[in-house]
């Protein structure tokens, strides 16, 4: 695990950015990708070298992390609308190219099952974007959740309700289940992404980063990943214990090495 403080939100989005450029400049890729708030500089950021830098998503495959049970697909807040109206819709996917799960499924765990095999389908996701939530979790995969779970029905913690009701006009109307990646499904990308800004991630992220993996904390199971890079704002790395190794360890990085 490889833990970088940045000074700003936006050097965290550059440096995400970097990331996903990097992979679809690399060839056909398939890209995973989080909704809520953290990401969205990092989409901004994409959206530019799309229309400055001649960056293409046009090879390039996209799954979401997750999706609220019992919201229409055209539903504002459902997280196929927002990702488009954040991202996709703005750069160039081809139609079909952006995967969701139904929330309006009749069966969720045959969705949940259809889910993964489309992810396997396409060749597994090569980088994955996630945000953190306050009480740890990762996609809406709430503490106790099993650190190999796969894509299935959860029901959010009262927190995580609380958290996203700013997306709704009442907190009553934030949807109490969610389908979402499992731990274990987020776990099979090849290069995750954990992008935690902000005073109230700081917990989550030293817990996640330097506490024991356990389920009580989800996102504790990305410590069991080959490949993973955390970038946090200063903000957000206030509670770290070792962050002047992170900084020593980010300032020696040889140069060829990369993300
Ligand atoms: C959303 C998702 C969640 C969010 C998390 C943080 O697709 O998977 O895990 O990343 O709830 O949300 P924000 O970024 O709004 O603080």
């Amino acid at each position: 695990m490889e833990i970088i403080i940045l000074p700003t939100p936006a050097d965290v989005a550059r440096t995400a950015a970097d990331a996903i450029e990097d992979q679809v400049r690399s060839g056909p890729s398939v890209v995973g990708l989080a909704t809520g708030s953290t990401p969205l500089g990092t989409y901004q950021e994409l959206i530019e070298r799309h229309r400055t830098g001649g960056l293409s998503f046009a090879q390039a495959q996209a799954f979401l992390l997750d999706e609220y049970v019992g919201l229409p697909t055209d539903h504002p807040q459902s997280y196929h609308s927002v990702i488009r109206a954040e991202f996709t819709d703005s750069v160039d996917f081809a139609a079909g190219a952006v995967h969701g799960l139904d929330g309006m499924a009749a069966n969720p765990a045959a969705e949940a099952l259809r889910y993964d095999a489309s992810i396997e389908a396409a060749g597994g996701v090569d980088i994955q974007i996630l945000g953190i939530g306050t009480d740890g979790h990762i996609g809406f995969n709430e503490p106790m959740s099993s650190l190999v779970s796969r894509t299935r029905i959860k029901t959010l913690t009262q927190q995580t309700r609380v958290d996203n009701a700013r997306f709704f006009e009442t907190p009553e109307q934030v949807p109490d289940h969610v389908l979402t990646q499992g731990l274990g499904t987020i776990s099979q990308a090849r290069h995750l992404l954990l992008l935690g800004l902000g005073e109230a991630k700081a917990d989550a992220v030293a817990a996640a980063v330097e506490g024991p993996v356990a389920a009580i904390c989800p996102a504790s199971a990305l410590q069991l990943h080959p490949h993973v890079t955390v970038l946090v704002d200063e903000a957000a790395a206030s509670k770290l214990l070792h962050k002047e190794y992170y900084q020593y360890a980010f300032d020696r990085k040889p140069a060829w090495q990369g993300l």
